[in-house]
């Protein structure tokens, strides 16, 4: 209310100039104390930070309190990273001489009291990293002095307030990271002071107001990860104090204004990744030479004609997923501008239609590159030598091209590698052994390439290795138990569908943390290892197309995890185990084209025809009715030789292929102001399909 504002301004004037300094204190600071007791009574503090709030202690000296020097009354609260967690009590709007209230990164919830906003004399309001929910109050525009008002990561909900426009001395708004709806409103514009405004992360919709373009002292805007959609006001491309500019994950379209490269001539950080923004990149960014990083991956650019060498401070640029190639052509000629950049580490070219070789100079590349996405593109010829040279690489991604050509034996010079990607090639030639001086390696994808050899045991020296994927290919030989030690392997380890043969080694019993394994499509034999049973993590489990014999071993009770397991075309026999019933998230199970006998069980999985597959086991019975099978005979006629059925049961066709898997190593790497969505990162993203199309 006005009045109680013009109320206490009076009684502060009146007390200070008419009364003695001391009356007018013992008056006054009765009420700062009187509040910040009530303030106190709503906290959760298991430290007891606010335990010398007591009788005991004059006011001005409590922990998190100061004190103006005159009117000895409370000017500051700040109980910043406390765990100090309850509500804000409206007493907070007492303190009528506060300027500054930071309570960042505590638990506090509950709304944010109107009171505060008695507060006229406050200047900072940081409330950032709690749980405060409500709505930003609307009439906050009393606090009129306000410079500074920050509340972050914090639960609130509702529109910002059109009122927030008046408030002409704001120079620092955060928003980000609330549940925030609506539109920006229009009147943020009128902020001629605001340098930093961060709205990120939020459920905010509509369009960029024009208005906005009017912020000429803008130095930080973020309204990324929004749903904000329609064109970007040209005169935003025309703030000059920008020099960090983020809009990524809405829903922009539009190009890019031609003279970008002149009208932003402050900007370190520019990243616009998805969004749809289209047409040519700009040639004038050629000229913003203190761009650090570039972000334009997920868009529809078309054509790149940039030329990077005066980018002298470029340390990130990602141009994935765009259409900025031409298929045809050497439409990576333009990277050889990059050679000058000596801050570069992260290159991302992915998915986007690049024709043409890997040109060798790729190895002149800056030595501080740690981050090479070049996935998914029409590029052909060979993996240069050279490449070996970016020796800080953590992760390189060639994956999906048309590479021919070996895997160059130098590639063990890259230690530091984490994540290496080139499967979906036509790589022939045997896998180096030197891979297995790659101990960081935590992802290795070679698979559908035309790689021949046998698996190098060298490998078995990669023990952070999480993924390993070897599929699709011509090797030969059999599966190095070194492989099978490896205790890190806890994603997949894929070796179907190439010629390994002989019996599988039992150290697969030290996998435990292992979720997908595959062998299919092999030539592996004997019995299948009782040892398997220890993998009690495995949730996919694909032996088909194998020569496995005997029978299913009884440890496999111990798989209580498993979604899928395909045991089909082997040379299996005995009895369906009865206690397949029971693995409670078995989903799918085919045992088709062995030579399984005698009673099929009916509870669990088999009471679900579309989850089983049983066709080509000529002694089966039993069953569910639908199965039509031959009831089995009493126990009394054992092992009669049950006449030759065709089962009707519905072959399921397995393909166990790679599915698509897109460079994901990027997203991992790149910092937080470039978070990517990784696309559901999960074990069937990349692995076997077999029944799980649709899925
Ligand atoms: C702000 O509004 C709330 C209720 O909506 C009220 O209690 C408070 O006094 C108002 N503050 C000012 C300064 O008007
Ligand atoms: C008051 O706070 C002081 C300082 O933290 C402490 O030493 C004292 O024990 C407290 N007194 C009471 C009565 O809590
Ligand atoms: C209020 O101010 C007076 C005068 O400075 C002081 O003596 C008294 O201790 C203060 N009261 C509290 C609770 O700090
Ligand atoms: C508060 O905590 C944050 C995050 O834990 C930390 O970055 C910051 O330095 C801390 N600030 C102070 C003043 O202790
Ligand atoms: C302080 O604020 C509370 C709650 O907003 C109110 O009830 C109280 O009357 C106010 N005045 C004093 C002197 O405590
Ligand atoms: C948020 O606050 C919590 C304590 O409540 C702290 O542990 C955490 O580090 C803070 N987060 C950030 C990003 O500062
Ligand atoms: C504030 O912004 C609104 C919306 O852009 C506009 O209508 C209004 O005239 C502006 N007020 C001032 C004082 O500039
Ligand atoms: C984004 O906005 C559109 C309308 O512009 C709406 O249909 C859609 O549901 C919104 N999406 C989200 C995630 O809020
Ligand atoms: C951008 O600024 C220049 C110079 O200040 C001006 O001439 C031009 O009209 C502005 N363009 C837009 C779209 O605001
Ligand atoms: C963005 O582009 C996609 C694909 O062209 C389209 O489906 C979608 O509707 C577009 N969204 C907007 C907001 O323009
Ligand atoms: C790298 O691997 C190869 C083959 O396993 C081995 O001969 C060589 O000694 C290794 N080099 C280093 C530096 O570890
Ligand atoms: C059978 O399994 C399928 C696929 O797992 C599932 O969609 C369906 O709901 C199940 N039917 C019954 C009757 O449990």
């Amino acid at each position: 209310m006005p009045s109680s504002i013009l109320l206490s301004c009076f009684c502060f004037l009146l007390i200070y100039t008419f009364s003695t300094p001391s009356s007018a204190t013992i008056l006054s600071n009765e009420t700062d104390r009187l509040a910040l007791l009530a303030i106190k009574s709503r906290f959760h503090d298991p430290s007891g930070v606010t335990s010398s709030w007591n009788n005991s202690v004059p006011l001005c000296l409590w922990t998190g309190i100061t004190c103006g020097r005159r009117q000895q009354r409370v000017t500051k609260l700040d109980l910043r990273n406390q765990s100090i967690g309850g509500d804000l009590s409206p007493f907070i709007g007492n303190l009528s001489f506060l300027r500054s209230i930071n309570l960042e990164n505590n638990n506090f919830h509950g709304d944010i009291p109107n009171e505060i906003t008695l507060l006229f004399g406050l200047e900072t309001l940081t409330l950032t990293n709690n749980s405060f929910s409500g709505t930003i109050p609307n009439n906050l525009s009393h606090c009129s002095k306000l410079i500074e008002f920050n509340v972050l990561q914090n639960n609130l909900q509702g529109e910002i307030p059109e009122e927030m426009g008046n408030l002409l001395k704001l120079e620092t708004l955060y928003f980000g990271e609330n549940q925030l709806t609506g539109q920006l409103p229009a009147s943020i514009g009128n902020l001629s002071a605001l340098q930093v405004f961060d709205v990120r992360a939020n459920g905010l919709s509509g369009t960029i107001p024009y208005s906005l373009g009017q912020l000429r002292s803008l130095y930080y805007l973020h309204l990324g990860e929004n749903n904000i959609s329609g064109m970007v006001p040209l005169p935003i491309f025309n703030i000059s104090s920008l020099v960090y500019l983020f809009l990524p994950f809405n829903r922009l379209s539009g190009s890019l204004p031609r003279n970008i490269g002149y009208s932003l001539p402050k900007l370190k950080v520019f990243s616009i990744s998805s969004n749809n923004f289209t047409g040519h990149l700009p040639y004038s960014l050629s000229n913003a030479s203190n761009l650090e990083k570039i972000s334009l991956s997920e868009n529809y650019f078309s054509g790149i004609s940039i030329d990077f060498s005066s980018l002298k401070s470029l340390s990130l640029l990602d141009l994935g997923q765009n259409n900025l190639g031409t298929i045809t052509g050497n439409d990576l000629n333009f990277l050889t501008s990059l050679i000058n950049c000596s801050k570069l580490e992260v290159l991302g070219l992915n998915d986007n239609q690049f024709g043409g070789v890997l040109p060798n100079f790729i190895g002149n590349f800056s030595i501080t590159m740690s981050s090479l996405a070049i996935g998914g593109n029409q590029i052909y010829g060979s993996i240069p030598p050279g490449i070996v040279n970016l020796v800080n690489l953590a992760s390189l991604g060639l994956e999906q091209n048309q590479l021919s050509g070996t895997i160059p034996q130098g590639i063990g010079k890259l230690k530091k590698l984490q994540i290496l990607y080139l499967y979906g090639n036509s790589l022939r030639g045997s896998i180096p052994a030197s891979l297995g001086n790659l101990t960081l390696l935590n992802k290795l994808w070679l698979s559908s390439n035309n790689l021949k050899g046998s698996i190098p045991s060298s490998l078995g020296n990669c023990q952070n290795l999480m993924e390993l994927s070897l599929s699709k290919n011509k090797l030969t030989g059999i599966l190095p138990q070194q492989i099978l030690g490896i205790s890190t392997l806890s994603l997949v380890l894929d070796v179907s569908d190439n010629l390994l043969g002989g019996p599988f080694p039992s150290q697969l019993g030290n996998l435990k943390t292992l979720i997908a394994l595959g062998i299919s499509g092999n030539r592996f034999s004997g019995e299948i290892p009782s040892t398997l049973g220890s993998c009690t993590s495995l949730e996919i489990l694909y032996m088909h197309d194998n020569s496995f014999n005997g029978s299913i071993p009884p440890s496999l009770s111990s798989l209580r995890s498993i979604e899928k397991l395909d045991l089909s075309s082997n040379n299996l026999s005995g009895q369906i185990p009865k206690y397949l019933e029971t693995l409670s998230f078995l989903i799918y199970l085919n045992l088709s084209f062995n030579h399984f006998e005698g009673e099929i069980p009916t509870k669990g999985i088999f009471n679900n025809k579309t989850g089983i597959s049983l066709a080509g086991n000529e002694r089966l019975c039993g069953g569910l009715v639908e199965m039509h099978l031959p009831s089995c005979p009493t126990k009394r006629l054992k092992k009669s030789k049950t006449p030759h059925l065709k089962l009707i049961i519905p072959v399921i066709v397995s393909c166990a292929s790679i599915l698509h898997h897109h460079f994901h190593s990027k997203k991992e790497i790149c910092t937080k102001h470039f978070k990517f969505v990784a696309h559901g990162r999960t074990i069937s993203n990349g692995f076997l399909c077999g029944a799980e199309q649709g899925y």
